[in-house]
C-alpha cells in the first residue's frame, strides 16, 4: 500500500491552485499589511515614511504609475486620495507616461505601484518621473526589488509571496496599503479630522474579517459558476470604487478562464456595451457602500430587460430584489468594494477551474514582464 501524499499538494497547502491558497490568504495578507500601522490613538497610519519638511503640505498632484491589477489598485487609491487629501491624483498605465513639463516637479509625488517591483513598464516611468526631478515612492512587495531602489522612498505592502500568475492577495494589500498613505498624507495635510480618520482605520482594521465572511461562502460561488460558465461573454460593471473592481474582476476571468470578459463604468453601458447584452452575457455588479449602488442598479435593470442574468454584490444599501444571484458582503464603508472583488476572484478561479484551465500558469502571461 502506498501512502496518498502529494508533495505538489502539500506546497499549494492543500488547495488545487497557487490562486485559490492565495485568494483564501488575504485575511492574513492584509492583517500583515495593518500590522503596526493603524494607530487609532491619534487617528493616523504609522508608516514610516520621511518626506522633506512642508512636502506634503505643498503638494499639488499625486501620480499613480502601474500596469496590470496594478494598475486598477491605483485607480482604486487615486479615488481615495482625491477624497481624503483633497490633492489631484490619477492612476496612468506606466506603458502611457509621460511627465507634462507644465507641471510643478517640486509639487508632485508619483508612486510606482508595482507588486514585483520589476516590471519594465513601471520602472521606465518611474525612470522618467526621476528624470524630471518629481519626489518618487515605490508600493511594491518585493524587498530589494529594482523599484525600491530606484524611487526615493519605498513602502511594502506586506502580501508574502505570490506564486500564481493571475495577481489576487497583491491586489488586495495594495489597496490597503495604498487607503493606509491617503490617510497619513491627508492628515499630514490636515484635510481629514482625527475622527474622520479613526473611522475609516476602523474600517481597514475590518477587512481580514471581512474577507474570511466571503471565504466562507466559495461554496455558493462555485454554484453560480456551475450556471453560467457556458457564457459567450461576462461583463463586470460598477461605479466609483466599483469601477476599478470592476475591471479588475474581468481581467481576472479574462486571465485564467479565456472567456470573453469587459469591465464597464456602470454609466457607460447605454453608451455602447449595451448593444452586446444578450441572454448569454452574465452581468455581475459591484452594488456597495462606496459605488452608488442606487445608479448602478438602474443600469443593471437596463441589461436584465435585455435578458441578461444579473449577479449583484451587496451590502443591503439598495434594496435587490430582482437579481438572479445575490453575493453579501459586511459594510466597510469605501473598502467595502475590496471585499466584493474577492467573490469575483472566486468566480474567475471557478468559472476556469469549471473548464480545466491551466489556472496557475495561463497561456501567454508571465508572472512578471521585464520587456517594454
Ligand atoms: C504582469 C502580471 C500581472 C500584473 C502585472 C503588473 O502582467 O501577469 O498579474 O498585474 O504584470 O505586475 P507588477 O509586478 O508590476 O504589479
Amino acid at each position: 500500500e502506498t501512502v496518498d501524499w502529494d508533495a505538489n499538494a502539500a506546497e499549494k497547502g492543500g488547495y488545487d491552485h497557487y490562486m485559490l491558497k492565495e485568494i483564501h490568504e488575504q485575511p492574513t495578507a492584509l492583517r500583515q499589511a495593518l500590522s503596526g500601522r493603524v494607530n487609532l490613538d491619534d487617528g493616523t497610519a504609522d508608516l514610516d515614511l520621511e518626506f522633506p519638511p512642508g512636502f506634503l503640505e505643498s503638494l499639488e498632484e499625486i501620480q499613480l504609475i502601474a500596469c496590470g491589477t496594478s494598475y486598477y489598485a491605483a485607480q482604486y487609491a487615486a479615488g481615495l486620495l482625491e477624497s481624503v487629501a483633497d490633492v489631484r491624483a490619477s492612476a496612468q498605465l506606466a506603458s502611457e507616461y509621460t511627465f507634462n513639463g507644465g507641471r510643478d516637479p517640486w509639487r508632485t509625488l508619483t508612486v510606482a505601484v508595482t507588486q514585483s517591483g520589476e516590471t519594465a513598464d513601471t520602472l521606465s516611468a518611474l525612470r522618467r518621473a526621476n528624470g524630471a526631478g518629481v519626489r518618487t515612492l515605490a508600493v511594491t512587495n518585493t524587498l530589494g526589488s529594482t523599484v525600491t531602489r530606484e524611487a526615493n522612498d519605498s513602502l511594502f505592502i506586506r502580501a508574502g509571496p505570490e506564486i500564481g500568475v493571475a495577481a489576487t492577495k497583491t491586489f488586495a494589500s495594495q489597496v490597503t496599503t495604498l487607503a493606509l498613505l491617503s490617510i497619513f498624507v491627508a492628515r499630514e495635510r490636515g484635510t481629514l479630522s482625527a475622527a474622520d480618520a479613526r473611522s475609516a482605520l476602523a474600517d481597514l482594521r475590518g477587512l481580514p474579517g471581512a474577507v474570511q465572511q466571503v471565504l466562507d461562502e466559495a461554496e455558493t460561488v462555485r454554484e453560480a459558476a456551475e450556471t453560467y460558465v457556458d457564457a459567450s461573454a461576462y461583463f463586470f460593471v460598477g461605479r466609483t470604487y466599483g469601477y476599478p473592481v470592476a475591471l479588475e474582476g474581468a481581467l481576472k476571468l479574462k486571465e485564467i478562464a479565456y472567456d470573453h470578459a469587459e469591465g464597464f463604468a456602470a454609466g457607460e453601458l447605454k453608451h455602447g456595451p449595451l448593444a452586446l447584452v444578450t441572454d448569454e452575457t452574465p452581468l455581475l455588479a459591484v452594488l456597495t457602500e462606496g459605488t452608488r449602488p442606487a445608479e448602478t442598479l438602474n443600469n443593471v435593470a437596463e441589461a436584465q430587460t435585455r435578458g441578461s442574468p444579473a449577479i449583484g454584490i451587496v451590502d443591503g444599501t439598495v434594496e435587490t430584489n430582482a437579481l438572479d444571484v445575490t453575493f453579501e458582503v459586511p459594510s466597510l464603508g469605501t473598502a467595502t468594494p475590496l471585499v466584493a472583488n474577492v467573490y469575483l476572484q472566486l468566480f474567475a478561479y471557478y468559472i476556469a477551474d469549471l473548464q480545466g484551465r491551466p489556472i496557475d500558469k495561463p497561456r501567454n502571461l508571465a508572472k512578471s514582464v521585464t520587456v517594454e
